[in-house]
């Protein structure tokens, strides 16, 4: 069934059919990995939301599980709302799942709930929800959601996205903080964060969690002034005065199909996180949610990218080494000389490809690099990497379902050897640089056949030190 779709990824995850968002409860439970999702079971568009359940060993080949939460309580049965996203946590044994029940046209739609599982199959609502039955700002009710919770020396925490004031207009975003002796008695601490204009108005899915000797706060802004969908905030956090001080800010994503990502921590000590590789409506440049709703399914989750820190604390990601696992057919070009005449080469039937470049700065003359992905009936994309002006550019051609459209990220090359990684899964384009300090996602829906792909410049030429190219295997799920 779905391998042999067109356009469904052969290794990133998508539900068995229906819609996906966001995903949620990511946890390493009784010995296997543990992924929810916002999921639509009845058709291809967002409604009535639910959690769909999967587990896996590896993050990479998934087994589908029974819906582990559904809308049917007073607090989240809704047409336009649901079970909406949230986190899970383990305490003595048993998992604990948190999450927003949303029923609009109450005072206060959005509730903080908590549902519990002692095999990780079967879960229960807690009687006694909602655990945080309103914002605590009284302007702050009609967008209040996403609880992420966490354990830190001894108490339970969790923060929750809230719009102080009206969404669609002048709201100022929040994240604030919620503490917990017992994962049932909730008290709000603080505004961990205010975004005062310029981080968007409504902080969708917050997540905060410690890294080295920093703390990492990361939310998807609604409206964020310069476009971005995902930011990361690295800085020092004092828990018992419940200030959060930021010392330096990112993007996690570049591109246009990158949103809500969850960070958990695994039982290797990874701090591991996925996002959902879409956008929305209200976004600028969103047109629609593309043609995948012909094959049954829509919404596919990105590769689960491990975290770090750089050297100055800024918040990297790159996929997981289990991914590496999945090339076949390497192929591996040294010192390839690059000129105007483009250096063609195909990458297999299959539309799941990885393709590597590693080059110095000094041998590329021309200071600019050309990367033409899927050539042929019209579904091109181009990655520009510039030397010269510091930025790298992802180009998509107009297509027979999306708008022509360019993400831009900036490309600071400090080291002797660039890194360049790109990724293809069917539908889905990742680019990574270096360590991750740039992470860019893009949909695409090329036409079978468009396998064709080239590596020119503009003048000069460059050569290049290592270019490897493989395709891709394909997972089961
Ligand atoms: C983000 C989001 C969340 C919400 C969920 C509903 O994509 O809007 O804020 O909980 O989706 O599906």
């Amino acid at each position: 069934m779905s391998t042999q779709a067109q356009w469904r990824p052969r290794f990133h995850f998508t539900a068995p059919q229906g819609w996906i968002n966001d995903p949620n409860g990511l946890i390493y439970y009784q010995g296997q990995y543990h992924l929810f999702y916002q999921h639509n079971p009845h058709g291809c568009h967002w409604a009535s939301m639910h959690w769909g359940h999967a587990v896996s060993s590896d993050l990479l080949n998934w087994r589908h599980l029974p819906i582990a939460l559904a809308p049917d309580a007073e607090y989240d049965a809704h047409a336009e709302g649901g079970v909406f996203s949230g986190s899970a946590l383990e305490k003595d044994g048993r998992l604990h799942l948190f999450y927003t029940g949303c029923v609009p046209g109450r005072a206060a739609p959005q509730t903080q709930n908590m549902a519990t599982s002692d095999d990780g199959l079967h879960f229960h609502k807690y009687q006694g929800n909602p655990v945080v039955p309103e914002s605590p700002l009284t302007q702050g009710r009609q967008n209040f959601r996403d609880p992420k919770v966490f354990a830190h020396a001894g108490r339970f925490y969790m923060v929750v996205g809230c719009c102080e004031g009206n969404v669609e207009s002048d709201g100022d975003g929040k994240v604030l903080l919620f503490t917990s002796p017992d994962l049932y008695r909730w008290h709000f601490q603080t505004v961990l964060f205010s975004s005062n204009g310029a981080y968007g108005r409504m902080p969708e899915c917050p997540d905060f969690f410690p890294m080295e000797d920093k703390w990492v706060l990361t939310f998807a802004p609604m409206y964020m002034p310069d476009g971005s969908q995902t930011v990361w905030i690295a800085g020092d956090m004092d828990f018992t005065e419940g200030r959060f001080t930021p010392l330096c800010s990112g993007r996690m994503d570049y591109g246009p199909d990158f949103y809500a990502p969850q960070s958990f921590e695994d039982n290797q000590g990874r701090r591991l996180g996925i996002g959902w590789m879409s956008s929305l409506p209200w976004m600028p440049w969103h047109e629609s949610f593309g043609p995948t709703a012909s094959e049954g399914w829509c919404g596919a989750l990105s590769l689960p990218r491990q975290y770090h820190l750089n050297g100055e604390h800024r918040l990297c990601a790159l996929p997981i080494a289990e991914v590496d696992a999945l090339r076949r057919q390497e192929v591996r070009f040294t010192r390839l000389e690059v000129g105007q005449t483009p250096f063609l080469f195909t990458t297999g039937e299959t539309g799941s490809f990885e393709i590597r470049l590693q080059f110095a700065p000094s041998e590329v003359a021309s200071g600019n690099l050309r990367l033409s992905l899927l050539g042929g009936s019209g579904a091109d994309v181009e990655l520009e990497i510039s030397l010269t002006h510091g930025t790298l550019a992802l180009h998509r051609a107009k297509n027979r379902f999306q708008p022509q459209m360019t993400a831009y990220a900036p490309l600071h090359v400090t080291s002797e050897a660039v890194n360049i990684r790109v990724i293809v899964d069917k539908s889905t384009i990742e680019v990574f640089v270096g360590e991750g300090e740039v992470c860019l996602s893009m949909n695409i829906y090329p036409q079978k056949g468009d396998s064709g792909n080239a590596l020119w410049v503009p003048y000069k030429n460059a050569i290049l030190r290592n270019v490897w190219v493989a395709e891709m295997a394909a997972v089961p799920n």
